[in-house]
């Protein structure tokens, strides 16, 4: 059920690519931004329009009443009717192509332009009636069969007359203006859209160019779920997508090693158990009736298992020492360290044990794994016992000093040949037969674990004949002192 849900999650993801929501994204963005640009340009367009009818209205009636104020010029004397003056001055003055003008005398029109105008309003009764009625001058709008148009209504009374005898109307057309704003504003959207178009096709193409690194993670990803992990992905740039290829090309790095490492463990792993099963198989399916026989069968199929689960006990160990939290760290005594140590490793063995030197004074507690410390000098006795006869020299030892601890277990044993030195803390690295018997060959690389643990080394100073030093170096680290220390998590807890 989970898998499916989200088998079909990622399949509805990858519908819409990340290349396709950018670029969706800004094109809306851009379309928005355009529409916005395109509407306020058209609302201040006709906003201007009608101002400069309005405009054009004032003008005209600023020229009648100049012209009312002058002489008739055919008798050039001042006119002698409302009537005249009207007629007078239709005669006088030409119109432009959006624009009428007329008279309204006894609430009848008179239109005494040559050019028709584009549309009669004279002959509109219902306007001349209102027209016919105004007493003061009045502008207003009015829909006509050519458009919208604004007009004014200038009522002229005869000198002394309370009521005006005559009006004058101006009709400005707003319709050819209003078709060309309409025409730029076309302009406009056809230049947004194409421009968005093209915008579209860039971006669609510039954003796949940044995007295909992040493709190519991708498809490596999947690929390397498939086949193999040597795949690596080009690295081409200094930008963050190339970053990203880099960074994934170091995890498939650490991937890489961290499989071919288990590789080799379960190789060698398996190769050195079969070898007890092997023996194990061999005598108990040669074992005979004889009661002797049998005991010493049992025998030794008896030291093949105890050899084998000291095998996969170490085995274990080294597993652990990979994961974090294998140490657990406290506040311990070098000193102590050292003398318990040498108490176990008597029992390895009748050796003439010693102790050279240990820690004192405060420099001697130490935040380490004391277990763990005491298991690898333990392994380290266990060799040296190994590779002395009874009655040599071993001695262990410990001292703190420039901020190093070294532990260190030296023998006076057969010594190990320069070319081997490099390879024993190697698994499963097992020296030349010396008489002396061999374990599991894991001793040294588990030494070799705990003191990288600790974020130290193991060294080995040894020539064939003089014996051998092991020194576990290690940086010190000074216990943290509280007040109320916190109860401490126990070995025990750790293990399970
Ligand atoms: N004290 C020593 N003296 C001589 N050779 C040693 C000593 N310690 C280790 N070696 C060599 O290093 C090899 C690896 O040691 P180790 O990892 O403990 O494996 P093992 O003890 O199981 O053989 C040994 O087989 C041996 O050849
Ligand atoms: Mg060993």
């Amino acid at each position: 059920m989970t898998m499916m849900t989200t088998t079909m999650m990622t399949t509805e993801r990858r519908g819409i690519s990340a290349r396709t929501r950018i670029l969706g994204w800004i094109l809306l963005l851009v379309a928005v931004a355009v529409a916005v640009i395109v509407l306020a340009t058209g609302r201040a367009l006709f906003a201007r329009i009608d101002a400069a009818a309005s405009a054009e209205l004032g003008h005209e009636a600023d020229k009648f009443r100049a012209f009312a104020l002058g002489t008739d010029p055919a008798t050039s004397r001042p006119f002698a009717s409302v009537d005249e003056l009207l007629a007078g001055y239709l005669a006088h003055s030409v119109p432009e192509q959006a624009e009428t003008f007329f008279s309204v005398v006894d609430a009848r029109a008179h239109l005494r332009s040559r050019e028709d105008p584009p549309a009669r309003l004279d002959r509109d009764a219902a306007f001349v009636a209102m027209a016919a009625r105004v007493v003061a001058p009045t502008a207003g709008r009015i829909d006509t069969t050519a458009g919208p148009a604004e007009y004014a209504v200038i009522p002229v009374a005869a000198a002394g007359a309370a009521t005006p005898a005559g009006r004058l109307v101006v009709v400005e057309f707003l319709a050819p203006a209003y078709d060309e704003a309409w025409s730029t504003i076309r302009t406009m959207v056809v230049i947004s859209a194409s421009a968005l178009a093209v915008a579209a096709v860039a971006g669609w193409i510039v954003a796949g160019r940044v995007l295909a690194p992040i493709r190519a993670v991708r498809e490596t990803a999947a690929r390397i779920g498939e086949t193999d992990l040597g795949r690596r992905i080009a690295v081409s740039g200094t930008d963050d997508v190339a970053q990203l290829a880099a960074t994934f090309n170091r995890m498939l790095d650490r991937l890489e090693a961290a499989f071919d490492g288990q590789r080799r463990f379960l190789d060698d792993a398996g190769h050195e158990l079969r070898t007890p099963i092997t023996i194990i198989r061999g005598h108990l399916d040669t074992m005979g009736d004889d009661p002797d026989e049998r005991a010493q069968t049992l025998h030794l199929v008896g030291d093949e298992l105890e050899r084998m689960s000291r095998l996969v006990d170490d085995l274990i160990m080294l597993a652990r020492s990979e994961r974090p939290g294998f140490l657990l760290r406290e506040p311990t005594d070098l000193a102590d360290l050292v003398v318990e140590t040498l108490a176990k490793a008597t029992a390895l063995g009748d050796r003439r044990w010693s102790i050279d030197a240990v820690p004192i004074g405060p420099d001697a507690i130490a935040l380490v794994d004391g277990q763990r410390l005491t298991q690898a000098l333990v392994q380290l006795a266990a060799n040296a016992v190994a590779h002395t006869d009874p009655g040599d020299a071993i001695a262990l030892g410990g001292a703190v000093a420039d901020g190093r601890i070294r532990l260190w277990v030296n023998d006076t044993g057969c010594g190990i040949p320069p070319d081997e030195q490099q390879h024993i803390f190697e698994r499963f690295h097992r020296g030349p037969d010396t008489g002396h018997g061999h374990g599991s060959g894991l001793g040294l690389a588990i030494v070799a674990r705990i003191a990288e643990a600790h974020g130290g080394t193991v060294q080995v100073r040894s020539a064939p004949g003089e014996g051998a030093a092991f020194t576990i170096d290690l940086p010190y680290r000074a216990p943290v002192r509280t007040p109320a220390p916190a109860p401490a998590l126990t070995r025990a807890q750790e293990e399970t």
